[in-house]
């Protein structure tokens, strides 16, 4: 690959930044934020040159060709909340962060579409499509700090999959700035255009390796007048699968979430976590069931008797609905609280693997069985996004600081096995540079090679991100 280093000098380099962009949107040596030094995967930091904090699309596109002049390896940063090192710099890269391209630039209620800048926090793009009387479903345990670019640059996943698709399905348009400098201006509004290639896509997923996105066009949807949440204890995996079957069939398109937590992950949350469970525990699989509708009077006592008949029917051995908006929010935080496993377990490894979602629970006990007897003092825990085929671990040993933890020996087996049975080494965070190594677990040659056409044909001085994914 034709990597690029940073220039020796970085002088004439950085009074080039300052001038094209002000001195305020240029911060160096001790005025770089330890934020932008790294993203929240498990790993060290690296300090960046400088960080670049443009206010527009030319902003980007002047910050990228004076990089391009000094052959300066640059990366884009969003909130810095990704798993998986996209958006940490390597030291002595420019970071190019999109922190100040913050807003809402319009709602459109006839189209249903909202426009943002790409640096805007994701949760203020939810609260914006609520205060308007719509919804926005994209919804991660990061809402506070990710913002729409990284999310679409990673083409995020989340709670809400399984009614509304990932990232890609919200969006209808966006601004991005190449490699080279071009702005391309695509803010299609229109659910249908098939006039040539849909050009998005490229850029939806591919973790800030082919151009910096900045502004966005996203799908809005009909705000849901009804939230019903139930958390079910059920004696083991055949009864969660039939409960995903009830739950597709009884609550049809209301189904908005599916989220099955393991033994082991209620063992940690409520032992350790301090999280008061609303089902006992010691009953096998734990499952977060979430539905929306249209009208409380009818839906909330529909949703009642669809888990009392599969009560009757001997399905859940117990479960509680959410009588209150505080106890829905009580039982998602039984479910988001994994977002604080850093000070629960301390450095840990986390994983988001794509799998058949009937063989979800042979893997997680192959998996648990294969880290304990091959790594001294391995523990894990299972949980995810499971009506979705995307199951979560994390790994760990206690003690170990993080540059100790036996990360390479706990891939090999976990992505192992994943390669025997026919899963994906991401299903939701990307790739980075974490996971790059086994990225060919999950694509094949041909795949890769056309991945490597694509980087090249757009970045072919791999200044962009280089050697992030591919
Ligand atoms: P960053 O971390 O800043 O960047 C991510 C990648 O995108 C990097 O490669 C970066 O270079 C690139 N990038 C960022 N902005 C741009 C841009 N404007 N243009 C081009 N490239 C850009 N992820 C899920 O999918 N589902 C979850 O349920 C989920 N839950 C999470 C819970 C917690 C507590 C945490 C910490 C993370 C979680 N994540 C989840 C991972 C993470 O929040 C998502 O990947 C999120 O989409 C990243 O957004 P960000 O703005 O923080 O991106
Ligand atoms: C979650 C993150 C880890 O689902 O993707 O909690
Ligand atoms: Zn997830």
């Amino acid at each position: 690959m034709n990597m690029v280093t940073p220039i020796g000098h970085p002088e004439p380099l950085l009074a080039a930044l300052r001038d094209k962009l002000g001195a305020a949107a240029v911060l160096t040596g001790s005025d770089v934020p330890a934020r932008n030094c790294n993203d929240w995967s498990a790993s060290l930091p690296q300090t960046p040159l400088a960080v670049i904090r443009p206010l527009d699309a030319q902003g980007v596109a002047d910050a990228i060709l004076t990089c391009r002049q000094a052959r300066q390896p640059f990366v884009p940063q969003g909130g810095l909340t990704g798993l998986c090192r996209g958006a940490a710099p390597e030291a002595g890269w420019v970071a190019i962060s999109l922190e100040r391209m913050t807003g809402i630039e319009e709602i459109d209620r006839a189209s249903m579409t909202m426009t943002v800048k790409s640096g805007t926090p994701l949760e203020t793009i939810q609260k914006a499509a609520d205060e308007a009387g719509f919804f926005f479903p994209l919804d991660l345990g990061s809402r506070g700090s990710c913002a729409i670019g990284g999310n679409l640059s990673t083409n995020a996943g989340g709670n809400r999959v399984i009614r509304y698709g990932m990232t890609r399905e919200l969006v209808l348009g966006l601004e991005v700035v190449l490699p080279d400098g071009t702005i391309i201006t695509s803010l299609n509004k229109l659910m249908k255009n098939n006039a040539g290639y849909d050009l998005k896509h490229l850029f939806i997923g591919s973790e800030g390796t082919l151009g910096i996105i900045t502004r966005v066009v996203l799908r809005l949807f009909p705000k849901p007048r009804s939230t019903m949440a139930a958390l079910c204890a059920l004696k083991d995996y055949s009864a969660v699968i039939a409960l995903l079957d009830a739950a597709r069939s009884g609550l049809g398109p209301l189904l908005s979430a599916f989220e099955v937590m393991w033994p082991d992950y209620w063992e940690v949350i409520t032992t350790r976590a301090g999280v008061k469970p609303p089902v006992a525990a010691g009953q096998g699989l734990y499952v977060l069931v979430e539905a929306q509708g249209t009208d409380e009077s009818v839906d909330g006592p529909r949703f009642q008797a669809w888990l009392e008949q599969l009560m009757e029917r001997g399905l859940l051995a117990d479960a509680a609905v959410a009588q209150s908006l505080a106890q829905t929010q009580a039982f998602w935080r039984v479910r988001d609280i994994c977002a604080e496993f850093g000070q629960v377990l301390g450095p840990h490894i986390s994983y988001d693997i794509g799998l058949a979602v009937a063989r979800m629970d042979e893997f997680a006990t192959r998996c648990k069985a294969a880290l304990a007897s091959g790594i001294e003092g391995c523990e894990s825990v299972y949980y995810g996004h499971i009506g979705d085929g995307n199951l979560h671990l994390v790994s760990w040993v206690t003690g170990l600081p993080v540059e100790q933890q036996p990360k390479e020996e706990m891939d090999t087996i976990i992505y192992g096995l994943v390669r025997d049975m026919g899963g994906s080494v991401s299903a939701e965070h990307g790739i980075g540079t974490l996971k790059k190594k086994w990225l060919g677990h999950a694509r094949s040659e041909p795949e890769l090679a056309l991945m490597r056409t694509l980087k090249a044909a757009l970045d072919p001085d791999h200044l962009l991100n280089p050697g992030k994914v591919i």
